[in-house]
């Protein structure tokens, strides 16, 4: 986890307990709040459009905290499996996300290590399965709810770099700053493709670009937080772009990343 504060050791381990953001928990009065709140910088788009990698070396670059809210649906889809829960059986996957322990573990532009109910489950999390069995989940919108607090709380100064679908449009709405990130189908099969066999994982091309359509398809058109760009998005296409290139185009969207001096962070409470 790209943790820069309150955890010292670089890790964070949470409960997918619903709780009180760190703002509202002390008692302060909105507008306070609303002023006193960490910047975001939300990252949404879909599978395969370079989010990942671009979210992690943004967040990097600022110096900001980062959340993969995949990698939250991804484990709670994992520990409904390995409790044999039946995917659609919406309330039993959203009782499995309040028990499910999740911790991110590690710091840097690299991939951090996820551990689910104590197991190191970073391998299996990447795998096409973990990502169908995430997209059936989250379409269930007790789930979603069971998330929401969760995600809210990494929010945390100096700032957050938040991945996903929904970050722009309904866990963030109010970030001051938006992408939303995307690619031809093709172009995103041939990266995850690559992605996986770099890891030694051995997929078939077709089958991957079927499954990464079938996924947009699904995640597009549930009913609760679709994936869809924020009004107020910037909106990206990574297609034939270098991952330099398109870090780069992030960073111009946050008005101070190559600026010396950052916002000073409030003094008080987060
Ligand atoms: O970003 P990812 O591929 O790791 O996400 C896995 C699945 O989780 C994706 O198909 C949809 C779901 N998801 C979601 O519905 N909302 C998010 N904010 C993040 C992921």
């Amino acid at each position: 986890m790209h943790w820069r504060e309150g955890s010292g050791s670089g890790c964070d381990s949470r409960r997918l307990r619903p709780r009180m953001s760190p703002s509202t928990s002390r008692g302060r009065d909105p507008a306070s709040a609303v002023a006193a709140k960490a910047p975001v910088l939300t990252i949404d788009g879909p599978s395969g459009s370079g989010k990942g990698t671009v979210s992690r070396l943004v967040a990097h670059a600022l110096g900001w905290h980062y959340l993969d809210s995949g990698a939250l649906y991804r484990a709670v889809g994992l520990a409904a499996a390995w409790e044999q829960i039946d995917l659609s059986d919406a309330e039993a996957v959203a009782a499995c996300a309040a028990r499910t322990a999740i911790r991110f573990d590690g710091e840097g532009e690299g991939e951090p290590r996820v551990w689910v109910n104590g197991k190191d489950a970073t391998h299996q999390l990447r795998m096409e399965t973990a990502g169908a069995a995430a997209s059936a989940i989250a379409a269930h919108p007790q789930v979603r709810a069971a998330l929401t607090d969760l995600q809210r709380s990494f929010r945390r100064f100096p700032g957050l770099v938040a991945d996903g679908r929904d970050m722009g449009t309904v866990i963030f709405p109010d970030a001051p700053f938006k992408v939303f990130l995307t690619a031809s189908a093709g172009e995103r099969a041939r990266r995850r493709h690559k992605q996986l066999k770099e890891k030694g994982v051995s997929v078939s091309f077709d089958g991957l670009l079927h499954e990464i359509t079938a996924r947009d398809e699904r995640d597009a058109s549930r009913a609760v937080a679709p994936l869809k760009p924020a009004d107020d998005a910037l909106f990206l296409d990574s297609t034939g772009r270098s991952i330099g290139e398109v870090v780069q185009q992030v960073l111009a969207v946050v008005p101070w990343s190559s600026a010396e001096d950052p916002p000073a962070r409030p003094s008080g409470p987060r």
